[in-house]
């Protein structure tokens, strides 16, 4: 799915002005791998680029996370939690099969107007999520969506697998879309959204669904076929990034920031070279946070703006891949309030 609107302006523009995250503060090393599982640093670091991950509480679920990070985001962006019309999680590790995660959110932070919902794009939640955002404020059916990815991986990480627990750890991030002003905001500039055939067993949690309600031993956990997963995304990330830029009609030289799925550093380097997307321009944290899914992009993101690496203005290029497989790019101008992002930057 292929969305441009050059030239034909809705009514009113989408316009992403808060971002925030929250990451547990348990902290896992390489090191501490080494200790459970046949593994070591040197052969995680030149593999993927991880150094280390978070890990959530026992008592912690994905919606006390997403609250955490919510609570950030709205004030950043000048709003009450009751005046929030919609509520989105994007997950992959649920609280629960039903209810949503969301509506638990919901009642932790006061967001008593809202409607809510979970949406599971894998790891490409977070750029599935902006583009719904999108399409709510844009329709004029909603004035302001909360995003927000939340994810507690390690909680079905198999930690005799050497080859994917690795890789995962915990964490929230997310964003603010509110209706902007129409003749200021530039808003989302278009999204490139798909699914890769035949992908849905690549990478999934086989057990606790409809399809095997009740696990066998071990099938609680992820699994992955990491070489085919690898290979998927070195080509989905370079080919949506490119189709969408070209419909757009621009050059990636004119992107001030990248910020892509942090799964891997191999992957995410090699698409950047591909696409010619300077060091300077990309935006990585996997070293210190590993693969968080959903949560990975507003997580970097939240960082960057921390930092002083993203500023208000900024034309960011997001994009992502996962579980489906699916695959997401979008291109959005970063323009918080005067008085409160912007503040920051
Ligand atoms: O959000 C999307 C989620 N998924 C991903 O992004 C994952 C995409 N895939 C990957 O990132 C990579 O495939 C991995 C990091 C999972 C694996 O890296 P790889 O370079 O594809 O390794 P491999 O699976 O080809 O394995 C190479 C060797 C094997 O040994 P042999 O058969 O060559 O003797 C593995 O057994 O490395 C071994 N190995 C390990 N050695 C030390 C696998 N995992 C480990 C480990 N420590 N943790």
């Amino acid at each position: 799915m292929l969305v441009v609107r050059n030239g034909r302006r809705p009514p009113r523009r989408a316009r992403l002005v808060a971002l925030g995250s929250h990451l547990p503060d348990r902290v896992l090393t390489n090191a501490d791998l080494e200790r459970i599982v046949d593994t070591n640093d040197e052969w995680i670091v030149s593999r993927t680029g991880i150094r280390e991950r978070r890990v959530s509480a026992d008592h912690e679920a994905a919606s006390d996370l997403a609250a955490h990070a919510a609570r950030q985001i709205l004030p950043r962006g000048g709003l009450a939690p009751e005046d929030l019309d919609v509520l989105m999680v994007l997950t992959a590790t649920a609280d629960y099969l039903f209810p949503s995660t969301s509506s638990a959110v919901c009642g932790m932070i006061g967001a008593t107007n809202a409607a809510s919902f979970d949406l599971m794009a894998g790891c490409t939640g977070f750029v599935y999520g902006l583009q719904q955002a999108c399409a709510l404020v844009e329709s004029g059916q909603a004035r302001s969506v909360l995003v927000v990815g939340a994810e507690v991986l390690t909680k079905f990480t198999d930690y005799t697998d050497r080859s994917t627990c690795i890789l995962f750890g915990d964490g929230a991030g997310g964003a603010l879309v509110v209706a902007g002003e129409e003749e200021t905001t530039t808003g989302f500039l278009g999204f490139d959204l798909g699914t890769e055939p035949k992908g849905s067993e690549m990478l999934r949690i086989p057990g606790g669904g409809g399809r095997m309600p009740r696990p066998a031993p071990g099938h609680q956990f992820i699994e992955m076929n990491g070489r085919e997963v690898f290979r998927f995304a070195t080509r989905a990330m370079v080919d949506s990034t490119t189709r969408l830029l070209a419909a757009l009609e621009m050059d990636v030289a004119e992107i001030d920031l990248v910020v892509a799925h942090q799964a891997n550093l191999r992957i995410i380097e090699h698409a950047a070279k591909r696409l010619g997307v300077p060091e300077d321009r990309l935006y990585n944290n996997v070293d210190r946070f590993g693969n968080t899914s959903s949560a990975s992009i507003p997580i970097a993101l939240a960082e960057a703006r921390e930092i002083g690496r993203l500023h208000a203005g900024d034309l960011l290029l997001l994009v992502g891949f996962g579980a489906g497989l699916t695959w997401g790019s979008t291109v959005v101008r970063y323009e918080p309030l005067a008085d409160g992002e912007a503040g920051a930057a």
